[in-house]
């Protein structure tokens, strides 16, 4: 492919999509962009700055004097690299807070168009399909049982080597952070009607990458 194309995944935590787009990326030759990671630099840096996540006034003002920039598939806030502080589970458990305030999510919009404007990219998040990009060449809506997201998830704290966690808590935690995402006013996580799904429940990530390109490629 020649021109400049644009791949939305959209989904619930995880459903699969950062780890599949990754490997789209780099089969296909395009940028990945994690718009998650964004949301999590901006709660990280008000978590740093003991300013509380359901302060929006705060927030959006902390938001105007941040800088959050990707260099090769890292994560830098205000030039510093985060890619391991933006996953602490303090972020996953205050990061739907922070990306429902409708200017965060404007000022973050604007800053992901923008990273497409001269690139081809698969891009990753909530509302990629439906408010970044509805116009996307491409778009997918990975989904998962909640019971399969939270076991991921729980596996790859169990090795990190992390002690003090259990299923439990983290199915909890991923459905409370869903229930906030998919309610939310602006912009919620939902399917754009024109998007290809996916339930990656009992599929492997090369199961559902070569899905995806056999979409892309016309098979
Ligand atoms: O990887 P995981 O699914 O756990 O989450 P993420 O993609 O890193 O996103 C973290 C949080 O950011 C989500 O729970 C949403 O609250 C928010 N988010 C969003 O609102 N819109 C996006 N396009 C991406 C993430
Ligand atoms: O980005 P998102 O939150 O949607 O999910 P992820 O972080 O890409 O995937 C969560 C975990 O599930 C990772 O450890 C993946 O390796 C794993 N996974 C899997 O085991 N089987 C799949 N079909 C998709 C993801």
């Amino acid at each position: 492919k020649n021109e400049k194309f644009v791949i939305a995944i959209d989904g619930p935590a995880g459903a699969g999509k950062s780890t599949i787009a990754k490997e789209i990326s780099e089969k296909l030759s395009i940028e990945y962009i994690d718009t998650g990671a964004m949301y999590r630099a901006l709660t990280l840096k008000a978590i740093n700055n003991n300013i509380d996540p359901n302060n929006e006034k705060a927030i959006i003002n902390l938001m105007n004097y941040t800088e959050i920039d990707f260099k090769n598939n890292h994560i830098f806030l205000d030039g510093k690299n985060v890619d391991k502080l933006i996953r602490e589970n303090i972020v996953n458990n205050n990061v739907s807070y922070v990306a429902k305030i409708k200017e965060v999510r404007e000022g973050m919009v604007k800053l992901q168009q923008k990273l497409a404007e001269t690139k081809s990219v698969i891009m990753d998040g909530r509302d990629i399909g439906t408010v970044v990009f509805p116009k996307a060449d491409y778009k997918f809506f990975l989904t998962a049982s909640v019971e399969e997201r939270a076991k991921r998830r729980y596996l790859e704290l169990v090795n990190k080597g992390e002690k003090n966690i259990t299923y439990d808590r983290i199915k909890n935690e991923i459905e409370s952070r869903d229930q906030i995402d998919s309610t939310r006013e602006v912009s919620p996580l939902r399917k754009s009607p024109d998007a290809y799904s996916i339930d990656t429940t009992s599929k492997t990530i090369s199961q559902c990458v070569e899905e995806i390109i056999s979409i892309i490629e016309g098979r």
